[in-house]
């Protein structure tokens, strides 16, 4: 890698504000594939993957709009964001009064643009950077899951994770705008937000981003 993530990102991004969410700025990209090929080539590799923490996505932006709305289901607790990209969903729970949060990612950079962001809102987090989902679920209150079912891979090992989290007594908040591997026959729909993403991600600007509870498993046909 020729510089730091952190100067890569501070290179490659703006800080401003998130649609819908007045109050918490990200350091974002306005188009997706030159930051792509800037990646591969920082880092050496053909194969990097997109660059996730550079954009806040549907899923992540309608939990966002349900942590103002509710602020209660994190306020005072304890928050783990799992895919947290920009660290998006943490820093909305701590806007609406978590006791603490814990953003997760495997993407080095996604940790890098996380702490950035997580400074530029004025709030501190915890930051994880390997794959959590080899490991039981964390001791905390409330899971979210911002956009997590774009990859059949990661749809697969995320389900059964937040599984056991449920059954542990966690809480668990699912944001997403209907992605093609998410198991809509395993959730319950809590809320639905028109949010403004970007065509450089989607086919529209404006989607509709749901936010989803798990639907207990003696209520699964
Ligand atoms: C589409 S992005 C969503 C980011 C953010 N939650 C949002 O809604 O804006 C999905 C993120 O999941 C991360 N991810 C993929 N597999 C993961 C894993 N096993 N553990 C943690 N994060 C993972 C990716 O690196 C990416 O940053």
């Amino acid at each position: 890698m020729a510089s730091s993530p952190r100067a890569f990102i501070l290179r490659h991004t703006r800080l401003g504000p998130v649609p819908g969410l007045e109050g918490i700025r990200l350091h974002l990209a306005d188009e997706v594939l030159p930051l792509w090929h800037a990646v591969q080539v920082e880092t050496g590799d053909p194969d990097a993957v997109l660059p996730y923490w550079a954009f806040a996505w549907a899923g992540g932006l309608a939990i966002g709009r349900y942590l103002r709305e509710h602020p209660e289901a994190a306020a005072g607790r304890r928050v783990f964001d799992v895919g947290s990209g920009s660290g998006l969903c943490a820093i909305a729970a701590l806007q609406a009064g978590a006791a603490e949060a814990t953003a997760a990612d495997i993407d080095p950079f996604a940790s890098a643009a996380i702490e950035l962001n997580a400074r530029a809102n004025g709030h501190r987090m915890t930051v994880v950077r390997r794959d959590v989902l080899d490991v039981e679920p964390p001791d905390v209150d409330v899971i979210l899951a911002g956009d997590c079912w774009y990859d059949a891979h990661l749809a697969v090992r995320i389900l059964p994770w937040l599984r056991s989290a449920q059954d542990r007594g966690i809480d668990v908040l699912i944001g997403d705008p209907g992605r093609r591997h998410l198991p809509t026959d395993e959730l319950v729909k809590l809320a639905s937000y028109e949010v403004r993403t970007t065509t450089e991600l989607e086919d529209l600007e404006l989607k509709q981003g749901w936010v989803y509870a798990l639907r207990p498993a003696d209520q699964i046909a």
